[in-house]
C-alpha cells in the first residue's frame, strides 16, 4: 500500500464496509417500525364507536364521510405518517373552533376516520401520542371502480 490511490481505496472500502455493517446491525428507528401501517389493527372498535359520537357532534355539520374516504382521502393522506393527519385535525379542526377537543377525543375521531376507510379494528386503542403515530403509515385502500368519481 504505497500508492496514495491504493491507500485511498483501502480507506474508502473500510468506510463502505463499516457503513453497510452499521446499517444492517443498527437500523434507524424508522426502519424498525417501517412495516406498520393503518391496516395493522391500530385502533380498537370501542374507540372508533366513541369517535363516531364525537364526529357526529363536532364534525358532521361540515363534513360528510365522502371528504374523508375514497379518492380524496387517498390523494391527501396515502403513505404519509398517521401523525400528519393527527396534526392536521388537532391544529385545524373543528374549523370553527380548532383545538377544542381533548387529545384522547382527537384519537377517537381519528380511529373513526380509519374505520370509515375500512381499516380493521384491533384490541388496542390508537394512542394520543404523536411520536407513536409517526411510526404508523397511512395505507389508504384503493377505491373500488364504483367509488372513483
Ligand atoms: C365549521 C366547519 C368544520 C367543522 C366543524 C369541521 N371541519 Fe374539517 N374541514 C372543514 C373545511 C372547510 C375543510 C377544508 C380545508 C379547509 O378549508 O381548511 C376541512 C378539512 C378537513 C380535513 C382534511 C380533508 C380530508 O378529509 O382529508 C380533515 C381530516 C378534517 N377536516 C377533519 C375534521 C374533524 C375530525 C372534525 C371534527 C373534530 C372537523 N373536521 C370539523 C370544515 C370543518
Amino acid at each position: 500500500m504505497t500508492f496514495p490511490a491504493l491507500r485511498w481505496l483501502h480507506t474508502f472500502l473500510r468506510v463502505a464496509v463499516t457503513l453497510c455493517l452499521s446499517a444492517i446491525l443498527a437500523p434507524p428507528a424508522s426502519a424498525q417500525t417501517a412495516g406498520r401501517s393503518t391496516k395493522d389493527r391500530v385502533y380498537s372498535a370501542a374507540q372508533a364507536a366513541e369517535g363516531r359520537d364525537l364526529y357526529d357532534g363536532r364534525c358532521k355539520n361540515c363534513h360528510t364521510a365522502i371528504s374523508h374516504t375514497g379518492p380524496p382521502f387517498r390523494a391527501n393522506w396515502d403513505k404519509r405518517p398517521l401523525s400528519d393527519l393527527w396534526d392536521y385535525i388537532l391544529e385545524k379542526m373543528p374549523k370553527d373552533a380548532p383545538g377544542t377537543l381533548e387529545e384522547d377525543e382527537y384519537a377517537k375521531v381519528l380511529a373513526y376516520i380509519l374505520r370509515m376507510n375500512g381499516m380493521p379494528a384491533g384490541t388496542e386503542a390508537l394512542p394520543a401520542d404523536k411520536k407513536l403515530l409517526r411510526a404508523i403509515r397511512i395505507d389508504a385502500p384503493v377505491p373500488k371502480p364504483s367509488q372513483q368519481q
